[in-house]
Parts: structure tokens; C-alpha cells; sequence
């Protein structure tokens, strides 16, 4: 989110061990499609992802998801890892065309069965499941109805909310409706760096609100069949986002992006309204028409925390002729996922970077959790994704050694726990991911995995950066 640039609080003199609350959620995460493969078994049908990935030049190397890391077949063992490491939590994602596979109608019971398997074994071995419904699988079919501009999609999501929540409801406590609607909306319709790979502005704009509606709608659906303790959420990639100076050009540009990364979301879904200067700065790519009476009572939901991903800061200034969208982290396309922000331009954030190319900034968490804190102050935050890709590679020991993932981790937790300690409510994190895995347009070719996965054999290797983090985890606390 934009901000005015803070003043760090001072450095302890002596290095201390930082202890989290007590009750602080530690956990990992995944996401359905990057991890599952079985793409085509037990009745599943293709997602706007099987057909994105299929077709040539959309993904490195032409990588698909079909086989991933064979989750669907070897979940077992990696909830034994989950368990080994002893991480309290894990954050994974339905696949909706796994469990209603023509996106409407009837669920599959084979489909529906994995999950219960899976959330009974997590609670056997002492592992709260967190659910995500939708982390970018749209059943294709409801892609050749139009998909995320159509309104239709989003009372379709409602329903399948209902469905999930009606068949894992007694187990699972904790909820997110919605993984990262930015991506599925800007980068899914604007740039087309991700399914379905549209390019549209004006259609990125009726996807993102009917991406808000289907929270709103989800979030009821979940409530009329989730016991009342049960918790919803939504996740969102907030954008930290920097003006490159203060002249009022610059921070004119940060505004703008500040507008469609982060309040185009927690307008209507945490405030009830659109912020008029989003409105105003894409009114001459849409009317907005497809805002309709009473749409936006049912996006602001009461919700018990936001989830929120971090992984790297946005800079940004008034455009130069020198600079584009391609350097904002998100993917090269000839096309904007940046809706009324033609004239801003994208800077590389100074400093080391991870094999996506992101600079590493725990201060830009820091930053952006002090700003949600004082933006929503009685909303829990939890950090749903925080991680990195390195080169990670196995040694001759058979190790996989990742010395920059701990350090990473170190220093972003270190910036989570100087949050709190600022009297932000930030109630838990989690790694982004269990496992190496399908990176979306990246392929196989980036690893964020705490564990290493040979995808010729489907071998698990948990890297040292896994016992640091479970380590962490366990004594709910950071050494210095
Ligand atoms: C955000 C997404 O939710 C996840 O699917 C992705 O792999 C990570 N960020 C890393 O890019």
C-alpha cells in the first residue's frame, strides 16, 4: 500500500531472541494446481490453468501442471512431513473442477472425498487445516461462459463455497474465500501473464468486482453452513507501494497503483465503496455499469482476519519513457495489468534479489503491516504466503543447503515481530511453500518449496531452511 516513508525504530543494542504471542499460527501453504497433478483423474475437468498451460509459449518450457508434485497421490507422505517438521498449520487450496467439475451442478463425491482425507489426516496428526476455495483453478467451462467479467461467475463460486464448506465445514475451522484477486483479475484479463490470458482492461475491471462480489456471496455461503466459530478471510497481495520521489508527480503515480493493487479490494470488501479515485482514473476505460444496486452490502462482509501476502515492495514514479510495467515483478507482456496507470513507470527496488528477481525488503512488510494496522485496526491480520525462490539444488551429500532462504525468512519475520510489537494484530504466518512447485508462467524453473522436490522422481528433500523455519516454529520464537 502507498506510504509516507517511516521512521525505523531503533535496533535493540543487544541482539535478542524475539518472542511471537503465544497462540501465533505457524504454518506452510500450497495452492491446488501448483502441487496436485492427477489433472485429468477421479472426474476432474480441465481449469482455465490446464488450458493456459497446454497452449504454446505460455508457460517456461512449456510446464503444465498434470503430474506437479503428485500431491494428489502423495499427500500421505507429505502431511508426514508437515508433521515431522512439526508446523502447527497448513493453508492449501480446493480445486474447484476437481470437486464440481463443470464449475455448476452437482459435486463429485471422489473429488470431494481427497479433501476429507486429506483434513482428516492433517487432524490426526495435530495439524489445523486452512482452507483456500479459489487459488486460480476456474472450471474452464465457466471460462467459455465469459468467466470473471461475467456476474454469473461469481453466484457460481457461491454456490461451490456452499459445497465445500457443507462437506469440510465440521473439520476445518478457518476459511479464505479468495487467493490474490489482483492476479486472477489484472493479471488473468489485463496482462494476460496468467490464465486465461486476456487482455483487456476494461474486462480486468469487471473481473476484479465480480471477484469482490463472489467474497461477498462466498462469505454468506460459508456463514449459512459453517458452525458460528468458524472463521472467514479473504487473502489479498497488498502491494507496498513507494513513490520513487516526493514530488507530487511521483506520489500521484503511487497513488494510482496504491488504487488498483490494494483499494480496488479492501474498498468494498472491508469498507462498503469504491474509492472514488479509482473510479475516476479508469472512467475512460468503463462506466462502472456493472456495480449494481446492493452489490456492495454483499462484498462488505464482516470477516475475522485478513490474510495477507508479501513478498517484495513496488516502486514506482510518473512514467519517464525509460521505464514500464514489465519491470513491476509481475511477468513481461506487451499489455498493462495496470488499469489508469498508462503513465506510471516501474523501478527495481535497490537491493539483493531472489531468483524471481524480486529485491528482498523486509522493511516494505514492516511498512505495509504498520499502514493495514492503522487502515483497519480492528481487523487480525495473518500473513498467508511469505517466501522465495533460489537456485536451490541438491549437493553431493544429498543436502539442499539454503543459507539465503533462512536469511530471507530471519529478516521478515524479524519485520512481522517488529509489527506486532508496533500494536499491529498480526495473528500468524505462513511459509510460502511446503514444497518446490508449479510456479504459474515461471513453470518448474523457480523454487520456493521448504522442501526440495526431484520432479523426475517425485522425491521430497526438506532443505535446511525447513528445520530452521520448524525450529522457529516450535519455540514460537526468532533467534537473533
Ligand atoms: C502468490 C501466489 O498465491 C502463489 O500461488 C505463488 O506461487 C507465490 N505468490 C509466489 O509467486
Amino acid at each position: 500500500m502507498a506510504t509516507a516513508s517511516r521512521t525505523a525504530e531503533p535496533a535493540p543494542a543487544t541482539p535478542t531472541v524475539r518472542r511471537f504471542p503465544p497462540g501465533f499460527l505457524w504454518g506452510t501453504a500450497t495452492a491446488a494446481y501448483q502441487i496436485e497433478g492427477a489433472a485429468r483423474e477421479d472426474g476432474r475437468t480441465p481449469s482455465i490453468w490446464d488450458t493456459y498451460s497446454h497452449t504454446p509459449g505460455r508457460t517456461r518450457n512449456g510446464d503444465t501442471g498434470d503430474i506437479a508434485c503428485d500431491h494428489y497421490h502423495r499427500w500421505r507422505e507429505d502431511v508426514a512431513i508437515m508433521s515431522e517438521l512439526g508446523v502447527g498449520a497448513y493453508r492449501f487450496s480446493v480445486s474447484w473442477p476437481r470437486v464440481q467439475p463443470t464449475g455448476s451442478g452437482p459435486a463429485s463425491r471422489k473429488g470431494l472425498d481427497f479433501y476429507s482425507r486429506l483434513v482428516d489426516e492433517l487432524l490426526d496428526k495435530g495439524i489445523r487445516p486452512v482452507v483456500t476455495l479459489y487459488h486460480w483453478d476456474l472450471p474452464q467451462e465457466l471460462e467459455d461462459a465469459g468467466g470473471w467479467p461475467e456476474r454469473a461467475t461469481a453466484e457460481r463460486f457461491a454456490e461451490y463455497a456452499g459445497i465445500v464448506a457443507g462437506a469440510l465445514g465440521d473439520r476445518v475451522a478457518t476459511w479464505t474465500t479468495l487467493n490474490e484477486p489482483w492476479c486472477s483479475a489484472f493479471l488473468g484479463y489485463g496482462s494476460g501473464v496468467h490464465a486465461p490470458g486476456r487482455t483487456d482492461q476494461a474486462d480486468a475491471l469487471r473481473a476484479a468486482h465480480h471477484l469482490n462480489l463472489a467474497h461477498g456471496l462466498g462469505v454468506q455461503a460459508l456463514r449459512a453452513a459453517l458452525p458460528a466459530e468458524a472463521q472467514t478471510s479473504v487473502t489479498l497481495n497488498l502491494h507496498h507501494v513507494r513513490s520513487l520521489t516526493d514530488g507530487e508527480a511521483d506520489r500521484d503515480a503511487a497513488r494510482r497503483i496504491d488504487g488498483t493493487a490494494n483499494r480496488i479490494f479492501t474498498g468494498p470488501m472491508l469498507r462498503g465503496e469504491y474509492p472514488e479515485d479509482v473510479r475516476r482514473d479508469t472512467a475512460h476505460l468503463t462506466d462502472w455499469s456493472f456495480v449494481r444496486d446492493g452489490d456492495l452490502a454483499h462484498i462488505h462482509q464482516p470477516l475475522d482476519f485478513l490474510g495477507v501476502n508479501y513478498y517484495s515492495p513496488t516502486l514506482v514514479s510518473a512514467a519517464t519513457g525509460s521505464a514500464s510495467h514489465n519491470a513491476d515483478g509481475h511477468g513481461a507482456s506487451e499489455h498493462s495489468p495496470w488499469p489508469g496507470g498508462d503513465d506510471v513507470a516501474f523501478h527495481r527496488t535497490p537491493g539483493p534479489t531472489t531468483a524471481m528477481g524480486w529485491t528482498v525488503d523486509p522493511e516494505g512488510m514492516y511498512e505495509l503491516l504498520v499502514r493495514v494496522g492503522e487502515d483497519f485496526p480492528e481487523l487480525p491480520v495473518v500473513i498467508t504466503e511469505n517466501g522465495a525462490a533460489f537456485d536451490d539444488y541438491v549437493d553431493p551429500e544429498g543436502r539442499v543447503v539454503d543459507p539465503d532462504r533462512i536469511s530471507y525468512l530471519h529478516g521478515h519475520l524479524t519485520a512481522v515481530h517488529r509489527a506486532i510489537e508496533a500494536g499491529v494484530d498480526v495473528r500468524g504466518y505462513f511459509l510460502w511453500s511446503l514444497l518446490d512447485n508449479f510456479e504459474w508462467g515461471y513453470g518448474y524453473s523457480k523454487r520456493f518449496g521448504a522442501v526440495y522436490v526431484d520432479y523426475a522422481t517425485g522425491r521430497r528433500i526438506p532443505k535446511e531452511s525447513s528445520r530452521w523455519y520448524a525450529r522457529v516454529a516450535r519455540d514460537g520464537a526468532l533467534p537473533p
